[in-house]
């Protein structure tokens, strides 16, 4: 695992940032694995100022995000396709056809969403936040390393967490589709973001924990290629 400490918030978006893009100038048809939340919006930033500024060209790059809230449709202000197409695909000239997002409201055969990133040839970059317990994706705490996307169950915490994404904690949607660990151990190269000092402690544990579903991050140290890219509060127990 190579674990790169930076400053701030914009440096941790522009070394993920650059990451994304040396894929997409080494293969343009690149598969990229995305993530919603706070933590990739600077990474996000970074590529859409990019595509300003260079003009990468996105049109044949497919991606498929982490995850998306169950009973949330896509046009919903709150789910994560709504959020992907406002903060990056709107912005880049990526063939929205060729961007998927698990949908909140069909939720009959999750595994179908692996079959297709397999049937597109595997995901080549995964970019992955955390969360304050250590999920990745919405794997919480106790989920088998033997998953694949599935509907789960968000955890107290991580609903307390993401409340802050809408006008109350009773809003939040209590069940997501996500992709499963194994889903994620698939892809060929892992970037892994962290701002903040509430972060701090799933990184000492992704780093330095023992391999246990108690912190499903942990499951990440038997992956072959993972950067991980984070703040000096993030780095603060390490
Ligand atoms: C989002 C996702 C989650 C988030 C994690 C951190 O697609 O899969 O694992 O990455 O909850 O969220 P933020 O970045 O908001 O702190």
């Amino acid at each position: 695992m190579k674990v790169i400490k930076v400053l701030n918030e914009k440096e941790v978006g522009k070394v993920a940032g650059d990451l994304i893009l040396s894929a997409i100038q080494s293969n343009s048809s690149s598969i990229l694995g995305l993530a919603t939340g706070s933590t990739p919006e600077s990474t996000y930033e970074y590529l859409i100022e990019d595509f300003k500024k260079n003009k990468t060209d996105w049109s044949k790059v497919k991606t498929f995000n982490l995850d998306e809230y169950v009973g949330l449709s896509p046009d919903h202000k709150k789910s994560y396709r709504y959020f992907m197409n406002d903060k990056l695909f709107h912005k880049i000239n990526i063939d929205i056809k060729n961007t998927h997002v698990p949908d909140g409201l069909k939720i009959e055969n999750p595994e179908d969403y692996d079959k297709l990133i397999s049937k597109n040839g595997g995901i080549d970059l995964q970019l992955l936040g955390i969360g304050t317990n250590g999920h990745i994706g919405f794997n919480e705490p106790g989920t088998s390393f033997d998953s694949l996307t599935s509907v789960v169950d968000l955890t107290a915490e991580t609903i307390e967490v993401n409340s802050r994404f809408f006008e109350s904690a009773l809003e939040v949607p209590k069940k997501a589709v996500s992709m499963g660990l194994t889903s994620i151990m698939n892809a060929r190269k892992i970037v892994l973001i962290a701002i903040g000092k509430n972060k701090a402690e799933a990184i000492k544990q992704l780093i330095n924990g023992n391999i246990s579903i108690n912190w499903p991050c942990t499951i990440l140290q038997n992956h072959k290629d993972v950067t991980v890219i984070i703040d000096e509060e993030a780095a603060s127990l390490i």
